[in-house]
């Protein structure tokens, strides 16, 4: 039997097929559809517009034209809303909730009748939970991503959200910025729709999902504000009836190699930490595996390439008038598995083509002159993190990449920020800060809290960056010597819930190590002492504590993997 098509598809079968097709379409009559209109197939348009999501502003006038496209394609288009997550809005974190838009996106692109979709994400968390939903509903999907912001002028210097904001935010705690002038800053950080304008999760997660091929490369860095954006828009819808008339499924695009592709992107980008949960988590969806010593392999031999803050000087809209995705990836063409497809079918050959007409070196620099010869991202292994830990180095301070320090010792966020900043604290510049219980399986939800503040007492003393290390992120948009995602977590029963204050640490980026220089007998009495924390009893929080996997996993909930 042929698979029904449109409105048709799917409809409820209780004994009578042909009524409960009858109810639908006479129910979408109600809505002004003409038979015309309802004999088109469906496109389903993934509508994460929110009152609480700032950066996706933009999303009526997208959608708007995503329905363009689609028509003009001789398609239905149909737009239903779902979970929106932007990440200042959402408590303990938006990390909490990424894999509840992941179920929630796939069960309504299953239950709906389409017969492909767009998703119009942009916003950390919302990209990867797309991708994650549409790999699992194995729907043929396009993401449309809403596009960086535009960075604004004040005083002399530009500014687009965050990395600035920690600046500043620093600069204010340290005592150089008075309160009127951090007030005024409040104001002008971010001006625009659109999500933060540096190569922060957001703008990393964008271009991997284009290196993938659910996007038009370039199509991952136009700005948010403008008018190539509306017509990137109209694009995805008309892709998205192409993939009606030549379905090509999620789960074609996410394979082995072109997640290598995602990878070696990462590195050259100089991207965020956070994307390669969200990658493993991705992949993971359809079996592919992240696996930390190719990490490792493929970070030693992608140079970074792109200069943006975080770690670099330009924003988001100089990498796309630089040549975008388009250049950067001309440029490490020889790295990459040129053989994987995008949604038409074309090869990334065909994509990259002979590359842009011009490309800015400021921002995109060329093999012979990279930002770092070597990747961002590195995975440490040891005793302290047995199953890996990730470290960004190219946000590290080379100084601090071989030290063996004791280590001062935060059992979970309130205690963090209940005693960061008392005078007495007992921390040197060269003590290890640790922060436990922010994993996965922690109430906080993995939160971006791994970039502990420098103690106010060594920031006013000009100490601008310390070892520090935990079970939970960091954002995008930050920087520092930061070990991140330690696995097993403190409350998974990981040697980092045993770790205690005074105890000495090793950390050796030569040698990827990550190591707690305490004696095996000390450690088996303190796993006898050890005690998890009661889990929650109700809900999203007692789900998440059941069934949530650990960061090299993706931190995706268990059930929501491929069975088998
Ligand atoms: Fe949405 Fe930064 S807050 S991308
Ligand atoms: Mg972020």
């Amino acid at each position: 039997m042929t698979e029904k098509k449109g409105l048709a598809r799917g409809a409820a079968n209780y004994g009578d097929k042909e009524f409960a097709l009858y109810l639908r379409r006479s129910f979408a009559k109600s809505m002004g559809y003409s038979q015309a209109a309802l004999d088109r197939p469906v496109v389903g348009i993934a509508d994460t517009g929110s009152d609480l999501n700032n950066c996706h502003r933009t999303a009526p006038e997208l959608i708007e034209a995503v329905k363009r496209g689609v028509l003009m394609a001789g398609g239905l288009p149909l737009a239903f809303p779902t979970i929106s997550l932007c990440e200042p809005f959402l408590q303990p974190c938006s990390m909490h909730y990424r894999n509840l838009m992941a179920l929630d996106t796939e069960a309504m692109i299953a239950a709906q009748p389409m017969d492909s979709v767009v998703l119009v994400g942009g916003c950390d968390k919302t990209v990867p939970a797309q991708l994650m939903a549409a790999a699992s509903a194995g729907v043929p999907a396009v993401q449309l991503v809403v596009g960086p912001m535009s960075a604004n002028r004040y005083m002399g210097e530009r500014l687009a959200a965050c990395t600035d904001c920690r600046r500043y935010w620093g600069r204010y705690r340290a005592g150089d910025v008075s309160e009127e002038r951090i007030a005024e800053v409040e104001g002008n950080l971010a001006t625009t729709a659109g999500t933060c304008g540096v190569m922060g999760t957001a703008s990393t997660m964008a271009c991997l999902a284009a290196t993938l091929g659910f996007m038009p490369l370039m199509a991952a860095s136009i700005p948010a504000t403008h008018a190539d954006r509306l017509r990137a828009a109209e694009e995805a819808g008309a892709q998205a009836v192409r993939l009606i008339q030549n379905p090509v499924r999620p789960e074609t695009l996410i394979t082995e190699k072109s997640v290598e592709n995602a990878l070696r992107v990462l590195m050259a980008l100089g991207g965020s930490t956070n994307a390669l949960v969200h990658l493993s988590a991705i992949a993971g969806r359809v079996g592919v595996k992240v696996d930390y010593d190719r990490l490792n392999e493929l970070s030693d031999t992608t140079p970074v390439l792109v200069d943006l803050k975080p770690t670099g000087e330009g924003y988001m809209e100089d990498f796309h008038a630089a040549g975008g995705l388009v250049a950067l990836l001309h440029e490490i063409r020889d790295l990459l598995h040129l053989d994987c497809v995008d949604l038409d079918g074309s090869t990334l050959t065909e994509r990259i083509g002979d590359g842009p007409a011009f490309v800015d070196r400021t921002y995109i620099k060329p093999r012979a002159e990279p930002v770092s010869p070597v990747g961002g991202l590195v995975a440490l292994r040891g005793s302290l993190a047995p199953d890996g830990a990730i470290l960004k180095r190219s946000a590290a301070t080379e100084s601090l990449f071989e030290h063996e320090a004791e280590c001062h010792v935060f059992d979970g966020l309130e205690d963090l920020a209940a005693r960061i900043d008392d005078d007495a604290l007992p921390v040197t510049a060269e003590t290890v800060m640790i922060l436990k219980g922010a994993g996965p399986l922690s109430p906080a939800g993995m939160p971006e809290a791994g970039y502990l503040p420098i103690p106010r007492k060594l920031g006013r003393a000009g100490v601008k960056d310390m070892v520090r290390m935990s079970d939970c992120r960091m954002s995008g948009t930050a920087f520092g010597t930061v070990v991140l995602h330690i696995a097993p977590e403190a409350l998974a029963g990981g040697p980092l819930g045993l770790v205690e204050t005074g105890d000495r640490i090793r950390l050796s980026v030569k040698e990827r190590r990550l190591d707690l220089l305490v004696d095996e007998a000390v450690l088996a009495e303190r796993r006898a002492r050890w005690v998890a924390p009661p889990a929650p009893k109700r809900g999203w929080d007692a789900l998440v504590r059941r069934e949530v996997t650990q960061a090299p996993e993706g931190a995706d909930l268990r059930f929501l993997l491929p069975e088998g």
